[in-house]
């Protein structure tokens, strides 16, 4: 298994380019099975997630054709309504494919997703909501089954907002006799990148982006372009690893007015922060201050920015507070920080007391997901010495060539086969 080593100590300086995302690409290349034709993507990310959600697609009867960066989905030979354990146990995200399916063909059998290491991660909403939709729902044998004739429009209310459950419900209710109406919905760049997309190929969706969603079914979409949305996360990370190496970086390709949150909190510590149409520049400074951050949904502080946010804080001027409000268990790498010399407690599961240190030492660590591995990756740049992160695969699943990117803006990092 690679592994990724790091001679930290470097500030990081020159420029880095961020690629499409992975949370907007998942779902965008679900929604091609809507449509009974084919469906052309372009900034697409090179991720292990993105080869899972092909294969699933292939393994259903599309045919999928990818060159570098694009891709192209024809959707009009799908005659498997089915998505085998084997291919969902790799990727949670294929859950995506069960309101396309349901929605398209009136059938979808979907291997129930398990929990993960950050938490539980229901479906219930995706499900509840789907019955709402007239869809008859069963549990078989680890399998989710979905029937319907026609998926019937109609209100939905979501207990807390989901995004993956607000993207499954679009699709669906796009294809709806009728309309749909999807309150508290999630509000995520990526549901917007979504809705617009769907309404490319002919939907009407509207209020994407706010909490309250309007979908008008349509009898069948049709075949479109879609481009993929810069990754917001991808930013956020370069962002905080050029503030805690006290670098000075220029992030191209990316959407300022995604990552208002993280650029609040950074300008907060003192970092400096500017921003142009499609770039950010942050420079780093010698004294970070210590902030306290709560994950929310957005437009509110990511929960996956808080490993990153934390390995910054861990060399901070005082005490941090963060509260991880959204998922159960996504403090694993303070575990990690820990070994890098880092001092930070955890209380309830979700309270975590960071108090800054002067400085981290390298040691070999091990990633547990992937904005874990993230916030590794940006200890192991500001610490002392040699750091060895092994598990990487899972940073493999949503960042693009992350080691290239990181010696590129002059860091002393390697990955080892
Ligand atoms: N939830 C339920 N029931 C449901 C659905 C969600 O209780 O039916 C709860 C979850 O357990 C969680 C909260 O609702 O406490 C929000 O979860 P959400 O459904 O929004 O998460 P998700 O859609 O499964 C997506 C991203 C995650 C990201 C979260 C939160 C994708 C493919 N995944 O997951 O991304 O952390 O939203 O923003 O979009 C990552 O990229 O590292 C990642 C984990």
């Amino acid at each position: 298994m690679d592994k990724i080593q790091i001679n930290g100590g470097r500030k990081l300086r020159g420029e880095v380019n961020i690629s499409g995302a992975k949370n907007a690409a998942l779902p965008l290349i679900a929604s091609a099975i809507l449509v009974n034709g084919k469906t052309c993507f372009t900034n697409v990310p090179d991720l292990m997630d993105i080869k899972s959600i092909k294969l699933l697609l292939e393994d259903l009867g599309a045919t999928c054709k990818s060159s570098k960066g694009s891709l192209e989905v024809d959707g009009s030979h799908i005659h498997k309504i089915e998505a085998e354990y084997d291919l969902v146990r790799k990727m949670r995200a294929s859950i995506l494919v069960l309101g396309p399916l349901v929605a398209r063909f009136g059938h979808a059998k979907v291997s129930m997703p398990g929990g993960c290491a950050i938490g539980a991660r229901p479906v219930n909403m995706h499900l509840s909501g789907l019955e709402a939709l007239g869809a008859e729902i069963s549990m078989d044998h680890g399998y989710i089954e979905a029937k319907a004739n026609r998926l019937i429009g109609n209100e939905i209310y979501f207990d807390t907002p989901t995004v993956t459950g607000t993207e499954n419900l679009m699709m669906a209710a796009s294809l709806a006799k009728g309309t749909s109406i999807l309150r508290n919905a999630a509000r995520e760049p990526e549901i917007v990148a979504l809705a617009d997309a769907l309404n490319g190929m002919g939907a009407r969706i509207s209020g994407a982006g706010t909490a309250i969603i309007f979908i008008e079914g349509v009898d069948s979409l049709s075949s479109s372009d879609i481009a993929i949305i810069p990754d917001r996360i991808e930013t956020g990370t370069f962002m905080v690893a050029a503030a805690a190496t006290g670098g000075d970086i220029l992030i191209k390709d990316c959407e300022p007015d995604h990552v208002g949150s993280i650029i609040s909190k950074l300008k907060s510590t003192g970092t400096e922060v500017q921003t142009y149409q499609n770039s950010i520049r942050v420079i780093g400074k010698e004294i970070i201050h210590s902030v306290d951050i709560k994950t929310v949904p957005y437009p509110g502080f990511p929960t996956d920015m808080q490993a990153q946010f934390m390995a910054l804080m861990t060399i901070a001027d005082g005490n941090s507070v963060i509260h991880e409000s959204i998922f159960e268990n996504r403090f694993i790498h303070a575990n990690e920080l820990l070994r890098l010399g880092a001092d930070i407690s955890i209380s309830n599961g979700n309270l975590a007391m960071v108090r800054g240190v002067e400085k981290l030492q390298g040691a070999p660590v091990m990633a547990s997901d992937l904005r874990a591995s993230a916030s590794l990756v940006i200890a192991g740049l500001v610490a002392e010495g040699t750091t060895v992160i092994s598990r990487v695969y899972h940073m493999d699943r949503g960042y693009e060539a992350i080691e290239k990117k990181f010696s590129q803006l002059d860091a002393d990092i390697v990955r080892i086969k």
